[in-house]
């Protein structure tokens, strides 16, 4: 199987809030459970191919929710940034925050810039975490990323929710039942077997027809 070591996968990080009611758990418990499946997938990224890695966590419409919720995930980003930076300078990965940062509270814009600072002579891994991110509004103001080879949504919608929509052009798209807070390492191995598993044509004739 040819394995192309320089893919960009993107996740839309969906069910959160499902996994937490399922358990009986407020929807703050799933966004943290969600951050220990962001180390997860991470760190597991860089064995299984993938070259660039960009996660959407909060989207430009997610401000639509309650102020608690969205106050507890600003506090939880911040948070995951500071403990977690040691951990991604130690593997190699160097962090890039995308998206508006003016509605962001001071706390937070203080740690994503320490974090790129930290990170910024990683060389395994490009992780970009999408925060405020609304493709609509980034592809008029030219503030595109490299093509996707591969788009995962978890939580089982099938529909992008104005995440890259530019760069995924050409994305092979995969979509799993799976709560964001239950994927695992394998199940970023079974999405790249299936995306193996594909003929990308990107307009053309498959190989055995070309002439
Ligand atoms: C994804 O999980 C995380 C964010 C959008 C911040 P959700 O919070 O959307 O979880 P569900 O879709 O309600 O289960
Ligand atoms: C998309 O999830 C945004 C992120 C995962 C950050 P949502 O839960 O906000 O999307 P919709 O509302 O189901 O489309
Ligand atoms: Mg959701």
């Amino acid at each position: 199987m040819l394995q192309s070591t320089s893919l960009h996968v993107a996740i839309i990080m969906d069910g959160n809030g499902r996994w937490a009611a399922r358990r009986g758990l407020p929807r703050a418990a799933g966004h943290r459970a969600g951050a220990d499946a962001v180390r997860r997938v991470v760190e597991a990224a860089p064995g299984q191919g993938v070259a660039a890695l960009t996660l959407f966590a909060f989207s430009a419409d997610n401000w639509k929710r309650p102020p608690t919720e969205v106050a507890a995930l600003m506090r939880l980003f911040a948070r995951h940034l500071r403990t977690e930076t040691a951990r991604l300078v130690a593997n190699g990965v160097r962090l890039e925050v995308v998206g508006r940062r003016d509605r962001l509270p001071a706390p937070l814009v203080a740690a994503i810039q320490a974090a790129e600072l930290a990170t910024a002579g990683g060389t395994a891994l490009r992780f970009r975490l999408a925060v405020d991110y609304s493709a609509r509004a980034a592809i008029p103001a030219g503030q595109l990323l490299p093509d996707v080879d591969l788009l995962i949504r978890t939580g089982g919608e099938q529909r992008l929710s104005d995440f890259l929509l530019w760069e995924c052009a050409y994305a092979e798209l995969y979509f799993t039942e799976l709560m964001w807070p239950d994927f695992a390492a394998a199940d970023l191995a079974d999405a790249l077997r299936a995306f193996h598993a594909r003929q990308r044509r990107f307009g053309g004739l498959p190989e055995a027809a070309a002439g």
